[in-house]
């Protein structure tokens, strides 16, 4: 432990968008997919929840490799009401509008990108394919004919939007063209939803596009071990808290429990607890998580909490068995769960006050599906069901208490006002 302790703010960076190299772990195989992918003949295709990492994976993986890349927001193209005028905007204009896309430019070493060619686009309204043609070849002649990628981030904005999606699959066909491939454009497309590869093997032209594309493994959150070397480099290394390898351990522990392993909620959960700890100068003490905990959960999880807390019996008898359901659900990892896995957990989890039988249960995990903010849902054409928002699952860990002795099962009382 050299040096000077960095500041809170430079560590733990939950919503940044550029990549904090000293804070970035490394996913080795997720890497190596990508790139591998990127340098192959096909598109690439990034998925994964809100958070998990994809937008640094693919920032990260492109600055190692020195691969040119513009990054075209299908938010905006959605504004835009064309993905062409996205990729136009980020590849020749540069405007005061496109400041975030200009700037991506800038960070994948790409030149700026002069306006002449815009000299003449006030005269006569330049047809969508030429202007395609024309944001590649202002690309490539900005990166001497490298190849280079655009990437359609945050695809989710434009999933349900049938012209824009199939506008995309139209310029995923045309980019086969020589007139487009020339100039080695690859197209990487980043979302949350898994159905995408699905909608472009059923798109109109199927046998074109679904075999155009290659899906990159999903994004998921971080293993345990990558959690204990997150929280090794930022506590320890970066602002120096006087913390054993023990406590680091256990807290590490805790940090994956309740995040999940999740990037940004790692970063959140730690942001908040490196104030708690510089607020006692410096000094790591294990009973500062409750606290932590407590407000972390105001941050970001107070709606799902309240939903939690109405499904909660009042009473806190041993019987309270939506109790005893809803503390299972927190206890498995399952992504599917159904009547027999819950029942086996809670015998698990209550051995002395586990009932007979799993009666009940099914009650219950129905009822968590029902009304207005359901907390699960039901599995198409199976009795299982899983979790509307993995958020539900932070929630309860956190929020749950089992007394061993007694087995009952309490909840923290949280002051969210
Ligand atoms: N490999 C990593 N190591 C450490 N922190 C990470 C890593 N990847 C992501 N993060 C943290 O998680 C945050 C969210 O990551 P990112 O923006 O890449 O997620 P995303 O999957 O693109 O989310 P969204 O779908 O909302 O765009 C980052 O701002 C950063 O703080
Ligand atoms: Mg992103």
């Amino acid at each position: 432990m050299f040096g000077k302790r960095k500041s809170i703010n430079d560590v733990f960076t939950p919503r940044s968008s550029d990549v904090n190299k000293n804070m970035y772990i490394v996913r080795e195989s997720l890497e190596k997919e990508l790139i591998r992918s990127i340098r192959g003949s096909m598109h690439s295709f990034l998925f994964g929840e809100s958070g998990n990492g994809k937008s640094w994976l693919y920032k990260r993986v492109f600055s190692e490799h020195e691969i040119d890349y513009v990054v075209a927001n299908c938010a905006s193209a959605s504004i835009k009401k064309s993905i062409v005028d996205e990729i136009y905007s980020v590849c020749v204009k540069n405007g005061s509008v496109q400041k975030s896309s200009y700037s991506e430019t800038k960070k994948a070493g790409i030149k700026a990108v002069g306006t002449a060619e815009l000299a003449h686009q006030g005269n006569y309204e330049i047809k969508q394919e030429d202007k395609l043609i024309e944001s590649f070849k202002s690309l490539s002649s900005n990166t001497n004919s490298k190849p280079v990628v655009i990437v359609f981030d945050n695809v989710e904005t434009i999933f349900k939007n049938e012209d824009l999606m199939s506008e995309l699959c139209d310029i995923i066909i045309l980019l086969d063209d020589s007139r487009y491939s020339q100039y080695n454009v690859k197209f990487l497309i980043v979302g949350v939803p898994n159905q995408v590869l699905e909608y472009f093997s059923s798109a109109k032209n199927p046998a074109s596009v679904g075999n155009r594309i290659e899906e990159i493994s999903r994004v998921a959150g971080l293993f345990p071990g990558q959690v204990q070397t997150f929280s090794e480099k930022g506590f320890q290394d970066l602002l120096r808290v006087n913390i054993g390898d023990t406590q680091l351990k256990r807290l590490a522990q805790h940090i994956f429990d309740i995040t999940l392993g999740v990037p940004q909620r790692l970063h959140e959960y730690c942001e908040g607890l490196s104030y708690l700890i510089e607020d006692n100068r410096w000094e790591y003490k294990p009973s500062m998580l409750d606290l932590a905990d407590q407000n972390w959960l105001k941050k970001g999880l107070r709606e799902n909490y309240s939903v939690l807390e109405k499904h909660l019996n009042a009473d806190e008898t041993v019987s309270g068995r939506r109790n005893q359901v809803i503390y299972a659900l927190g206890k498995i990892s399952n992504h599917q769960v159904n009547t027999t896995i819950v029942g086996e957990q809670i015998a698990k989890e209550f051995p002395n006050n586990a009932p007979e039988s799993n009666s009940g249960i099914g009650q219950v995990l129905s009822h968590l599906a029902k009304g207005e903010k359901p907390v699960l849902k039901k599995v198409a054409h199976s009795k299982s069901y899983t979790l509307t928002d993995p958020r539900y699952l932070m929630c309860i860990r956190i929020m749950l208490h089992k007394d061993d002795e007694t087995e009952i099962v309490r909840k923290k009382m949280f002051k969210l006002n």
